[in-house]
């Protein structure tokens, strides 16, 4: 099969060189791809946006499948697009259409769909111009801290917690009336904070059955010790020590069978990964938010995990024969730790030369942000590069992680020394 990736991050790279293993790929093509995804596939220059540039490259290169890595294309409709289009309708897309993409494009989407099929969530209401004077009364009936969700995609920062009511109050005005997060905070979800740990579980489906993927932690903020900005993510580990067999269990019965089900009985055929957020409450899972494509750098650490064909699965999610399909999970743990450009998630420079490839010994490299400049591979991104680590247990996966992430140079280089700081072991 030739396969098509749409994407340029540390996800893509992994889907990248795991396809690539698979003996049923042919030709491997990402658009527009990264320095990593040029070692196992071809890069081509088009933005994983442009339909009709996709289009026109998936016709002349005999392109069997499309996989997609990112949300936008999913939340602007590529699936849609090609089910459109009668030369394109029968090359499968892996990522949902857009009436599925409603998952993670709009939370109020989300909410409505979790009360309606039963699925454990904290409660809500949303709130418009039309009712803003309603919201800082819901406001001042809640005890903080104060949930602020954007309903729209916000690039990952439409969600505020915040202790202070009076800036809770003039946080949900600026959101509403000044769109602070543009036309995405239009509508705006405050819902109940929910205490525990956080954590997520993956999911890949072809619209009837699907498969659990492994589970994940990732580390979101920027400093050591959980502190300081929100970013893409600094590091993740998997499985997570505290995703027993029970809890997972417990995911399946309540969350994932029940948004399985709901995605039938609302006629969306959903074709893809399900990203399910989750708070861990004393043993009880609670969905954060879902997402309608799998977490970068989760991706990192599930994707190798996964023992069986990658490819395989695709064509099972495409064909509705997933069931068919076998699934192994390699035992193991695995870390990666995320290197980042100095400055991220604020501003930073691009273009600084990278070393120490060579020197990379026992760990993945998967690339996040680089390019290939002539000779040179350079940083290209706040995002940089993700080493992915196998061990017997946390430590020493991470140890392998950590020793690697010294070896790579580049000017004002940055990675947390403490992924994995809050797990026992
Ligand atoms: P989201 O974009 O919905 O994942 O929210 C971003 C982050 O905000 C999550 O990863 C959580 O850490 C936090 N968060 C979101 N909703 C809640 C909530 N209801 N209670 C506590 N933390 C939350
Ligand atoms: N690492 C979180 C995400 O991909 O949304």
């Amino acid at each position: 099969m030739n396969v098509l990736i749409l994407g340029s991050g540390g996800r893509e790279h992994t889907f990248a060189w795991k396809l690539a293993q698979s003996s049923k790929l042919k030709q491997l093509f990402i658009a527009p791809g990264n320095a990593g995804t040029a070692k196992v596939g071809t890069n081509i220059a088009i933005a994983a946006t442009d339909f009709d540039a996709i289009k026109n490259f998936v016709l002349t290169n005999s392109i069997n499948m499309v996989v997609v890595g990112p949300e936008d294309p999913l939340v602007k409709g590529i699936h849609d697009y090609f089910l459109a289009d009668t030369q394109l309708k029968n090359i499968p897309v892996i990522g949902p259409q857009k009436d599925g993409a409603q998952l993670e494009g709009s939370k109020e989407f989300s909410k409505i769909f979790m009360e309606k099929y039963g699925v454990p969530t904290a409660k809500y209401k949303s709130f418009t111009q039309s009712n803003l004077t309603q919201g800082h009364a819901f406001l001042e009936s809640l005890t903080p801290p104060y949930v602020l969700k954007a309903d729209g995609l916000a690039a990952g920062k439409g969600v505020l917690i915040l202790t202070d009511l009076v800036e809770a109050k003039k946080e949900l005005s600026l959101m509403i009336e000044d769109q602070k997060f543009g036309a995405a905070s239009s509508t705006v979800v405050i819902e109940e904070f929910l205490k525990g740990i956080e954590l997520s579980v993956f999911v890949l489906t072809d619209g009837n059955s699907y498969k659990i993927l492994p589970s994940a932690k990732d580390y979101k903020r920027i400093g050591e010790g959980d502190t300081g900005l929100n970013t893409g993510g600094m590091g993740a580990i998997s499985p997570v020590p505290f995703a027993t067999a029970d809890f997972i269990k417990k995911v399946e019965e309540q969350v994932v069978i029940p948004t399985i089900n709901g995605l039938k009985k609302e006629g969306i055929n959903y074709k893809g990964f399900i990203f399910i957020g989750l708070m861990n409450d004393n043993g009880n899972p609670s969905v954060v938010e879902y997402n309608v494509r799998m977490g970068d750098p989760e991706t990192e650490v599930v994707i190798p995990r996964i023992k069986s064909d990658l490819l395989d699965l695709f064509e099972g999610v495409a064909n509705q024969t997933l069931h068919e399909k076998s699934f192994e999970v390699d035992n193991r743990i695995a870390t990666t730790v995320m290197l980042v450009s100095g400055g991220y998630p604020e501003d930073y420079e691009k273009g600084k030369i990278m070393t120490g490839f060579d020197q990379v010994k026992d760990s993945i490299a998967f690339h996040a942000g680089t390019k290939q400049e002539g000779k040179n591979i350079v940083t290209n991104g706040g995002r940089v590069l993700a080493i992915t680590s196998f061990g017997t247990d946390i430590k020493d996966a991470l140890s392998k992680s950590f020793a690697n992430a010294e070896k790579i140079n580049y000017d004002k280089k940055y990675y947390r020394k403490d992924i994995g700081f809050d797990l026992a072991y």
